[in-house]
């Protein structure tokens, strides 16, 4: 199994290519099902998630294409996806696949929609936290589906075609918006979909799903209002940037010091966190192609971050804040409002010298003034990045193991922070 080997120390300086977003790529994959023609994705992420994800749309019966040249790079490893569902061969979503990626869940909603039956394994608990599927089900039941639940599986289906109908969720969900959304553009007559996520990946793919012929209004809002078609068609889009991504590399160069250009980005995909990691320090500036993020005070001060939904402080970019509050100059308060469990990432910052103290949600970071290198484990995906921000803070060599959950949603990580001056690299084990 790879890890990757970080020595400390260096600031980043240079800039840095901001992908696509993991998060809007899969939803964007998934809604290809929604269509018999091609749908065409631009700036698609290299990840283990998304190749993962495809393999199972083959599964349903998608064709999967893919060529262009991924930007920075000569060769044609491809950014460019095209699927093309012209028959579903299959409405099962096994359970051998969504337990490996709980984003494939959200199968259910197309094929539903299109196929009027579907049967998608229930993708089961997760490092961060229980995470149910309730939501989702009660949205389809909305929509007027049979839904049961039987050995592990979910058995959807609606005879005679979804109904458009109200939707109201207790809590926001991304997950559950995204499904019930794309069910609600294939279902008959008008959808309202309530308190509805906002975050910037439901109005990429919503707008997507317009270019493919769906009606939706209140798009970036809480309300949505969907007129169902009978079809849609195929369509060209380009998924917008990672801001999670963006987040993290900015987080980075606050923690080393430095001066970087995220290329590729946009400022207002993470303003909430940008406005709290300028009041660290950083200075934070928008450029013609993205975002300067420059510190190079001594003094990093300390915040009080609460996670929340869009436009809120993204639980996503958590832990990421919380390594950089450890070499803060004074005491900082994180607490996580999204996901019970997800501070995995707390235990494995303290190897690395930090001090940290959990309560229920809310972890109690006193700074120190230096982090030293040590051997410690990638958990989930943001956490494993956190401990990567923490290495490059630390003084000595770092060995993180279990990169892989890294590779489910940072693309070229080593070489983007490399190209910045960091000490990095990836040591195989065989
Ligand atoms: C999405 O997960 C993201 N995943 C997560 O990113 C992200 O952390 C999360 O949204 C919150 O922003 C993708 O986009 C692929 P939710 P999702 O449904 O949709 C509860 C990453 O690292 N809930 O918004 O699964 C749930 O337990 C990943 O890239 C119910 O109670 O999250 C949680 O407490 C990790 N019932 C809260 O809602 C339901 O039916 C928010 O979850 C559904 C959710």
């Amino acid at each position: 199994m790879d890890r990757i080997r970080i020595v400390g120390g260096n600031q980043l300086n240079g800039r840095i290519q901001i992908s696509g977003a993991k998060n809007a790529a899969l939803p964007l994959m998934i809604a290809s099902l929604l269509t018999s023609e091609r749908l065409t994705l631009k700036n698609m992420p290299n990840l283990a998630d998304v190749n993962l994800l495809a393999r199972i749309l083959r599964n349903h019966g998608a064709d999967h294409l893919v060529d262009g040249k991924r930007l920075g790079s000569k060769t044609q490893i491809g950014e460019t996806f095209h699927f093309t569902a012209r028959d579903i061969v299959d409405t099962t979503a096994p359970y051998e696949m969504v337990s490996r990626m709980r984003a494939s869940f959200w199968v259910l909603g197309p094929l539903l929609a299109r196929m009027h039956q579907a049967k998608v394994s229930l993708p089961g608990g997760c490092a961060i936290g229980t995470r149910p599927v309730d939501l989702h089900l009660s949205g389809f039941k909305s929509l007027g589906a049979n839904i049961d639940v039987v050995n592990g599986y979910v058995l959807a289906s609606a005879p005679n075609g979804l109904q458009g109908g109200r939707v109201v969720f207790p809590k926001v969900s991304v997950g559950a918006t995204h499904n019930v959304l794309m069910a609600a553009v294939l279902a008959k007559g008008e959808t309202v979909i309530e308190n509805a996520a906002r975050e910037p990946e439901i109005g990429d793919v919503a707008r997507c799903l317009v270019k493919m012929g769906a009606q939706i209004e209140g798009i970036d809002s809480s309300t949505l209002h969907i007129q169902g078609r009978d079809e849609l068609e195929g369509a060209v889009h380009s998924v917008l940037p990672d801001r999670i991504e963006t987040g993290t590399y900015a987080i980075a160069v606050a923690a080393t010091g430095g001066d970087v250009e995220l290329v590729g980005t946009n400022a207002e995909l993470l303003t909430t966190a940008l406005d709290e990691l300028a009041k660290t320090g950083a200075d934070i500036t928008a450029t013609e192609n993205g975002i300067r993020i420059k510190r190079d005070a001594e003094n990093l001060e300390p915040i009080s971050i609460e996670t929340r939904p869009f436009p809120g402080f993204p639980t996503d970019l958590q832990a990421q804040m919380m390594a950089l509050m450890t070499i803060a100059n004074g005491t900082s308060v994180v607490r996580e409002t999204i996901f019970e469990n997800r501070f995995m990432h707390v235990q494995e910052l303290v190897r690395l010298g930090a001090n940290i103290t959990l309560h229920g949600d809310t972890a109690t970071i006193k700074g120190v003034p230096q982090l030293h290198g040590a051997q410690v484990m990638a958990t989930d995906l943001r956490a494993s990045v956190s401990l990567v921000i923490g290495a490059l803070a630390a003084k000595g060599e770092t060995m993180i193991s279990r990169v892989y959950h890294l590779d489910r949603g940072f693309e070229h990580l080593e070489q983007k922070l490399s190209g910045c001056g960091a000490q990095i690299e990836r040591v195989s084990s065989d």
